[in-house]
């Protein structure tokens, strides 16, 4: 079985001003395993400790790669505290964000291996790494576009048994609300993870930042590229400025359009080939700028533009469709790819050279629905009342990324809030030592619990039969106590239902009882106290507390009343004794005494017939 971990990392960032004013967008920056803030050279950026973390070990860093920000620390996260870790930061105001992740290593010796793992922002599995990433410039980071609106965003590492997840740094730049805005199916819906982005012609790695760039353009990684391939190139570049470069939404730097990759005779056609994931949707931009003088007016330079050999773009003339020389131009297009590669094809027309000033190519992800949130919180308040193991983790989100959900959590997708539900909890035997919690029942789409084979106390919450859709309950051998729930025998869907193995007490419901008869499968032994239903004991007659204090009461008063009644009794006895030994002695004031010995006299008055001594001797034999 799979086991998973998650660590919350609360990263609370008061300095930071929320405004969303045009000058200033948002950034936060953070150093992981940083004890205080740093500034880092050149640009002075700032960047803050992370502190308020609850997991992850701080270590010294050391850098894959020289374009990896300069910070000498990382977080890392064993696989012995779980394979799912996240930072949670708050405060980020609601906008559309370039989230930046630099990996490091840990400087160690016994950390010789890049570690893989996953990469997920807010619950949506943006990248997994690749063996031999810390190799290329271009792996030391996952970036990706993506919208934030509730004011959080998560990123979680999820380890997949490759080394352990080790963090450098985390970016959070506000960018344009509308950048990269491709068109059709472009939205909040998506995510733009960053594949590739190249400055072609240039022999320098840049960021917007060394480029002077826009704040607003994201401080994107700009991959240098001085050739496609074997000389089939030229480099050309100039100093001239260049006209509707940092513009919005994008703000891409001027330099950006200052070199370029010019085709030859040789080789007319530019062709860039990269490898990608299979069956995915990519987005991808081009840059042209006219900075040959040689290239006078319209029609000189033209040339198509294919994508795994489709035409994307017909009779390109960069002079035509940016308006001049020395001017921007940027296309964009969206294209499903199948096999591993993808090949941008720049084929020129009437003998000219194709021109290429900048690729960037997107992976486009679709954003994953999340679990309903009452469920997840349902699900943390059982995180703490069953005391779950750290292995667990159980922070975050329950049923996303659908690569990394939570251990002992079975997720299912309900159409009618378009959100996961948690339709099964399976945690058998894992050493749980808590309590039951009530608010289980806000976990109102189980179908199944198999907490078998814990050491869970405490009474069986009610609420379970408040869960209509449960079909399976099996909470035998833990130590259950007190009774069964008479709500159980409203769960008309149960199938099967083991109480066994606990000590439990009580009466059996008699709604559960009788469900036995419809082939449900229900198991009550190995409980000392249950009683009712057949192969357990008969019980008692089933009486409530006031009840009992009742008979408790009417008990002790009759106790009291025999004892009153034999003491009369007695006393009575001893003077029927005296007044037959009296009247056998024929005292006269024996007849004031009782009545008793009243009758005896009269008895003996009116018995003219027989004699007064006989009936004296049968009076008394009438009376005992
Ligand atoms: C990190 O390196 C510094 C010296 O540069 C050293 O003092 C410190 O103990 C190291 N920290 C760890 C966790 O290895
Ligand atoms: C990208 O291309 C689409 C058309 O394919 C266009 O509508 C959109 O404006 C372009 N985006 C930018 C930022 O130029
Ligand atoms: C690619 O885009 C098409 C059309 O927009 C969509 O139907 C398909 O699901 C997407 N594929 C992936 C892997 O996202
Ligand atoms: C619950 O888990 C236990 C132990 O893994 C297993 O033996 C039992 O069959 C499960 N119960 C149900 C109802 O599936
Ligand atoms: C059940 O066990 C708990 C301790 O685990 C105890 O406090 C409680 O009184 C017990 N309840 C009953 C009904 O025996
Ligand atoms: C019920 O549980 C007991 C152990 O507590 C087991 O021996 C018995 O076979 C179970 N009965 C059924 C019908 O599963």
């Amino acid at each position: 079985m799979l086991r998973f971990h998650f660590l919350w990392l609360l990263v609370f960032c008061s300095a930071l001003n929320s405004s969303s004013a045009r000058h200033a967008p948002f950034a936060m920056r953070i150093s992981c395993g940083a004890r205080q803030n740093i500034h880092s050279p050149p640009t002075n950026t700032l960047w803050f400790k992370d502190f308020a973390y609850t997991g992850g070990i701080p270590a010294n860093a050391t850098r894959p790669s020289f374009i990896t920000p300069p910070l000498k620390t990382l977080r890392y996260f064993p696989l012995s505290e779980g394979p799912e870790n996240c930072y949670i930061i708050n405060r980020v105001p609601k906008g559309h964000y370039n989230v930046r992740i630099f990996f490091g290593l840990v400087t160690l010796t016994s950390f010789d291996h890049e570690p893989l793992f996953d990469i997920s922002v807010e619950g949506t599995q943006i990248y997994s790494l690749k063996s031999g990433w810390s190799d290329h410039d271009d792996q030391a980071f996952a970036e990706a576009l993506v919208f934030l609106r509730d004011g959080t965003v998560s990123i979680c590492f999820h380890s997949t048994g490759h080394g352990d997840p080790a963090i450098l740094s985390l970016e959070i730049l506000q960018v344009d609300d509308k950048a990269y805005y491709f068109g059709q199916g472009w939205g909040e819906g998506l995510i733009l993870r960053t594949a590739t982005r190249l400055s072609c012609g240039n022999g320098k790695p840049k960021f917007d930042v060394d480029y002077s760039g826009d704040h607003w353009g994201g401080d994107r990684f700009w991959n240098p590229i001085l050739s496609f391939g074997q000389n089939a190139d030229q480099r050309r570049s100039t100093e001239s400025s260049i006209k509707q470069a940092s513009k919005a939404p994008n703000f891409y730097p001027e330099a950006l359009y200052q070199t370029t990759l010019v085709s030859t005779d040789s080789q007319p056609d530019l062709q860039y080939t990269m490898d990608v994931d299979p069956n995915r949707n990519y987005s991808i931009w081009l840059h042209f700028a006219e900075i040959d003088n040689t290239i006078t007016g319209v029609g000189q330079r033209v040339f198509d533009i294919l994508i795994n050999g489709n035409i994307a773009f017909e009779g390109v003339d960069v002079v035509k469709m940016s308006g001049d020389h020395y001017t921007a131009l940027v296309l964009n297009t969206t294209v499903a790819v199948n096999g591993r590669t993808l090949t941008v094809t720049l084929h020129p027309k009437g003998g000219s050279h194709a021109i290429i000033n900048a690729i960037e190519v997107f992976e486009i992800i679709a954003v994953e629905s999340k679990t309903l949130p009452e469920e997840v919180r349902a699900l943390q308040v059982l995180k703490n009342s069953l005391d779950l193991p750290h292995r667990f983790g159980w922070n975050g989100d329950p049923c996303v990324p659908q690569q990394h959900p939570w251990s002992g959590a079975d997720c299912q997708f309900d159409r009618t809030s378009h959100k996961w539900v948690i339709d099964g909890l399976g945690l058998d035997n894992q050493g749980l030592r808590g309590f039951l919690p009530n608010g289980i029942s806000k976990l109102r789409h189980l179908q199944s619990i198999n907490l078998s084979g814990n050491s869970i106390h405490g009474a069986i919450p009610s609420s379970l039969g408040t869960i209509a859709s449960l079909e399976v309950l099996d909470l035998s051998y833990n130590f259950f106590n007190g009774s069964i729930p008479e709500s159980l025998g409203q769960l008309t869907a149960l199938r099967r239902l083991n109480l066994n193995g606990n000590s439990l007490s009580g009466r059996v419901p008699a709604a559960l009882g009788g469900r036995l008869l419809h082939r449900a499968s229900f198991n009550f032994t190995d409980n000392a106290g249950l009683c009712g239903i057949p192969g357990l004991r008969a019980c008692g007659p089933h009486l409530s507390t006031s009840a009992k204090i009742g008979i408790g009461f009417g008990v002790l008063g009759l106790i009291f009343l025999l004892i009153i009644c034999s003491m009369v009794w007695w006393k009575r006895r001893q003077n029927i004794l005296r007044a037959q030994q009296i009247a056998a002695r024929g005292a006269p004031y024996a007849k004031a005494r009782t009545h008793l010995s009243h009758d005896i006299q009269l008895a003996r008055h009116y018995n003219h017939h027989g004699n007064a001594r006989t009936a004296a001797e049968n009076g008394p034999s009438l009376l005992s």
